[in-house]
């Protein structure tokens, strides 16, 4: 089969096209045939061996300590199962699915667990849709309402509100009822608002952190603050959430954890079965909708990863794969 292929830590022209040979399926596995696999800061993450902070040791023993340990790229998949492991009961020949693992996504065909992070596609939502939604929709998920327990009438504000965490962050807390501040550069601002956002501030132009509002939950998908910083405007019995690991925030947490009704927390999004039927059934409710920055076949896999790293996508950059035949599903 056609994979994208890393066999080195580096720039995006580091990620070749080859051959792979097609994964065989085990007992306890499916097979699917991929047909969009996104390209998120998690495989650009992974492709330049950039694990920020104190992340640079335990990411270079998960993924490889001097080389990528896995040689097919790509933790987000979907498309339609084609064979089924003995053991298997939760899905068919045929199925639709969504869902993440390890690596292995970018190419024709994947094998995951079938009883990990997968599920059915909702209806009516295509493959390129959906591709991403484990990891954006899925980490907002863990530290929205998992982490935060985010509830209806809270103040949130959300940094990075025009990202990939960021913009299923947005419709989430819309959809718990809260009220919504996004922090996005300016040229973003339509978007936030578009996802939901009640209010939108350009990080260039204001500091989140300083005036006389106050949130129940700040939740800071691009890791640009620190709780020190941002517990001025905090709430009582306030949540400051970050996807970034760092000694502050571990120090942070454990100090708020024993003291103080305001809290520091880091999560880390690990996407399980219950985790991406909780995202498929927000989709279904209609809380989640997509938005797609630009389409790439397998072959420009390293022109993908020069989007994302611009910092210009204004949504999910996505591999597409058998176009177009297959893109819609049937509702
Ligand atoms: N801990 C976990 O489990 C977990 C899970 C998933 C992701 N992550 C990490 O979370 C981070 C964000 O991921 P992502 O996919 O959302 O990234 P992304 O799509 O690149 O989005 C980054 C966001 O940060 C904003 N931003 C840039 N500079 C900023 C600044 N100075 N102040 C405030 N916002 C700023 C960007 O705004 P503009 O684009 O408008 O400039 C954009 O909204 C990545 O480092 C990723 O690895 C962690």
């Amino acid at each position: 089969m056609q994979a994208a292929i890393h066999t080195q830590y580096g720039a995006p022209e580091t990620l070749t096209v080859g051959e792979a040979p097609i994964p065989s399926v085990g007992a306890d596995q499916v097979v699917v045939r991929v047909f969009a696999s996104p390209v998120t800061q998690g495989d650009r993450h992974v492709r330049a061996a950039d694990f920020p902070g104190i992340g640079w040791l335990p990411g270079r023993l998960m993924m490889g300590l001097l080389r990528p340990k896995n040689r097919v790229p790509g933790g987000n998949f979907a498309g339609r199962v084609v064979e089924v492991g003995a053991d298997v009961t939760r899905f068919a020949v045929g199925d639709d699915v969504f869902g993440a693992c390890d690596s292995g996504a970018q190419a024709e065909f994947v094998a995951v667990k079938a009883e990990g992070a997968i599920a059915k596609m909702p209806a009516g939502v295509r493959y390129d849709e959906i591709a991403d939604a484990p990891y954006g929709a899925g980490t907002a998920v863990t530290f929205l309402e998992k982490l935060a327990e985010l509830g209806a009438g809270e103040r949130v504000l959300i940094l990075g509100a025009s990202g990939g965490v960021g913009r299923a962050a947005v419709q989430i807390a819309k959809a718990r009822g809260a009220e919504v501040t996004g922090v996005a550069s300016a040229a973003k601002a339509d978007l936030v608002r578009a996802l939901g956002a009640d209010h939108v501030l350009d990080y260039r132009a204001v500091d989140p952190t300083t005036g006389d509002r106050r949130y129940d939950v700040v939740f800071d998908t691009a890791g640009r603050i620190g709780f020190r910083q941002v517990r001025r405007v905090l709430a009582r019995r306030g949540r400051f959430l970050t996807t970034r690991l760092s000694a502050s925030i571990l120090f942070w947490m454990l100090l708020t954890k024993l003291f103080g009704a305001r809290r520091a927390l880091f999560g880390l999004a690990l996407p399980d079965a219950a985790l991406v039927e909780r995202v498929r059934a927000l989709f279904e409710a209609g809380a989640l909708r997509p938005v797609i920055d630009q389409r790439f076949p397998l072959t420009r896999i390293a022109q993908a990863h020069v989007r994302v790293e611009s910092g210009a996508a204004r949504g999910s950059v996505v591999i597409t794969l058998a176009e177009p035949e297959p893109l819609r599903v049937a509702a």
